[in-house]
């Protein structure tokens, strides 16, 4: 029999860098979800990636002096190694620069402007480029971006627009009709209120200011809009469009968008209308969580190693980590991070209750049976309570999971733990072996490393390396699925176990804490210091073969068919020569006319964009920012600079 499919998705993440722990929630808890959901019997497809077009990406390179591609590329690296270090079971990564996601969106595009959903017109209205959103005047807050908060230009294009407003009345039957399609529901009525009833407008999806993004088909002045890019992600990575669509035909449409709650918007108006113009189905849920907050604010990376996932992660384990993302944030809600939150939870959680309770059953089952499970005898009411309680379990986790709600999940399954815990101080092992209750004390060994074994199998999807670990420690052959969890008492007689190291070691608050601020310190220190040691040093002899000269600028204009580029025509002393620079989005040619500017004068001349070269002028950059270097006081052109 053909398995039911399962087809979950995170957002595919920014390729800005800097990612922080808060970034790692959406995709631990989609990765809890799709290996409970496979536990379960499901056929799971579990996709993410990173979104990696753009103006931001675009100006994030050219200010780290490298291409785009190549920004992206390292970017990329440091994602999927994030991943791994979180033991992420994604099945497909996708990259919007990939070959065949890159044509797919083109045919969309194609397939769009054929069905008359798209028509060009010119666009005005306020962008904020690290949203990559366009607003209008009466959405802005305080004159900001009413998402982030930071500033917005004003922009005017010529643009293609999405017929988004054709699809208001049909997105409103939908939400009717499928009233769990947006969660938690408070999530559904915002969009209806601030978004779907002002009235929808039409769309503006393509770009001409910038060129990191995918031509249009039909007219490659333009680039994609990034959200079209990035929300096609989801059917492109299926096969969608494409020779080999069976994946697309077996797990489209998209059992569970889970998304954070400042991109619902995208994924509740934008979307649906989207595959309702292509004439697709519609995804069935788009789950919106809150955020992880860091001292009430929402967080960012330059709250430095404390939020840095790969250190975390080292220094208490990837378990540890994914851990607490899943049982402290109340799902749908935010969440607060702190350094102690996490110490106290894996504390009481995982030293005190799971490890405690795996090391003391190890050590007894060691101790008074050599090693081996013994075999139950007869069971009395109370290692019948816990036997219900495991066998009960599976039932309400599964009921938790359907919730989306990891924390409720987590609480189930440590009601085994603790209530194991609680049968060792009722039972008193130790009393029975010193009375030779040797029938009694093998009941209770065989109830404990059931509870063990129940515990592991459920918390497998949550926490899988020490799930493992459990399983090799009561030494039981994980089947990989819930079915093992159908009979209580037989599974784990004759088991030989090994008691080894503790699962988790107790964090010493106080000594931690001073290791990270100690931590920090160095960090810090690092980043002030002058950046010597990256840059090779070069002798005088070397400098000396740079020669730089002051120049005037007599007359400047825009390159033809290029945004970026000015041509500038430089007075040098006696003599005049033309130079190409990148600088178009900063200066006008205005206000570069007249300035004194500095010029490397014997660089090799070389064709930009088909006009000749010779030379570049001085240029100082500060993330986005590019200033002209110009001599303090007015002088002559045709100074030497040293
Ligand atoms: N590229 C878009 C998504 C396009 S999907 C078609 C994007 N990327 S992102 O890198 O900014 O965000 C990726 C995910 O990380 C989002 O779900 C976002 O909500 C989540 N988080 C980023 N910071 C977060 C917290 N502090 N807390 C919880 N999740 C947060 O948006």
């Amino acid at each position: 029999m053909n398995k039911k499919t399962f087809y979950i998705t995170t957002p595919i993440y920014y390729s800005s860098g800097n990612f922080h722990i808060g970034h790692c929630y959406t995709t631990v808890i989609c990765d809890a979800i799709a290996r409970f959901k496979r536990r379960d019997g499901y056929d799971v497809f579990y996709l993410t990636g990173t979104d990696e077009h753009g103006q931001k990406v675009q100006q994030k390179a050219q200010a780290a002096g490298v291409s785009p591609k190549q920004f992206v590329d390292a970017l990329h690296e440091q994602i999927i190694k994030l991943w791994a270090t979180l033991n992420i079971s994604y099945d497909k990564f996708i990259r919007t620069t990939d070959d065949y996601h890159e044509k797919t969106v083109q045919k969309i595009y194609q397939k769009l402007l054929d069905s008359g959903d798209i028509y060009k017109s010119s666009y005005e209205g306020w962008y904020c480029t690290p949203c990559e959103s366009f607003w209008t005047e009466s959405q802005l807050a305080d004159g900001k971006c009413p998402d982030c908060g930071r500033e917005v230009k004003l922009q005017k294009e010529e643009s293609y627009f999405f017929r988004l407003s054709k699809y208001q009345d049909r997105l409103i039957e939908f939400y009717n009709q499928n009233p769990d399609f947006i969660s938690p529901k408070s999530r559904m009525n915002e969009m209806i209120n601030n978004f779907i009833k002002p009235g929808l407008k039409d769309l503006c999806i393509s770009r001409t200011t910038f060129d990191w993004g995918i031509k249009l088909p039909f007219d490659p002045k333009h680039v994609a809009y990034v959200w079209v890019d990035a929300l096609t992600n989801y059917i492109t990575a299926l096969g969608y469009l494409q020779e080999d669509h069976a994946a697309f035909d077996k797990y489209w449409p998209a059992d569970l968008h889970m998304v954070g709650k400042e991109i619902v918007r995208f994924h509740t108006i934008i979307w649906p209308a989207l595959l309702m113009a292509l004439d697709l189905p519609l995804p069935k849920k788009v789950y919106g969580h809150g955020w992880l907050l860091f001292d009430g604010d929402k967080m960012s990376k330059s709250k430095g190693n404390v939020v840095d996932p790969f250190v975390l992660a080292d220094r208490y384990g990837a378990d540890t980590v994914r851990y607490f993302l899943l049982r402290e944030i109340p799902f749908g809600s935010d969440g607060n991070y702190s350094t102690e939150a996490l110490f106290a939870r894996t504390n009481a959680d995982l030293v005190n209750d799971l490890g405690n309770l795996v090391s003391r059953t190890t050590a007894m089952i060691t101790q008074y049976f050599d090693g081996t499970v013994p075999a139950a005898t007869q069971y009395t009411p109370l290692d019948n309570e816990l036997q219900t309680l495991c066998l009960g379990a599976l039932d309400k986790v599964r009921v938790d999971m359907d919730n989306l709600s990891a924390p409720d999940a987590l609480a189930d399954i440590f009601k085994i733990i603790q209530r194991a815990n609680k049968y060792i101080d009722e039972t008193m092992p130790w009393a029975l072996n010193k009375n030779g209750d040797k029938a009694r004390l093998a009941t209770v060994m065989n109830v404990l490393a059931e509870c063990i074994r129940f515990a592991a199998t459920l918390l497998a999807p949550f926490i899988p390396q020490t799930a493992d670990k459990i399983f090799a420690k009561i030494g039981y052959a994980d089947t990989k699925d819930f079915a093992q969890l159908n009979s209580f008492g037989k599974a784990v007689a004759g088991l030989r176990v090994n008691k080894g190291d503790n699962l988790f070691n107790r964090i010493d608050v106080e000594k931690e804490l001073r290791e990270l601020a100690a931590l920090a310190a160095a960090d810090n220190a690092k980043e002030s210091a002058p950046q010597t040691e990256q840059t090779p040093q070069i002798t005088i002899d070397d400098f000396a073969k740079v020669q730089l000269l002051t120049a005037k600028v007599i007359a400047c204009e825009p390159v033809a068919k290029s945004d970026k580029l000015l041509l500038l025509k430089l007075q040098v002393g006696t003599q005049t020569r033309q130079v190409v620079s990148g600088i178009a989005q900063y200066y006008s040619p205005q206000q570069l006319t007249g300035k004194t500017v500095v010029l490397v004068s014997n660089l090799k001349p070389a064709k930009i964009r088909g006009v000749e070269s010779n030379g570049m002028i001085l240029c100082a950059t500060d993330g986005d920012k590019v200033v002209v270097v110009s001599p303090e006081s007015d002088l002559p052109s045709g100074c030497t600079v040293r």
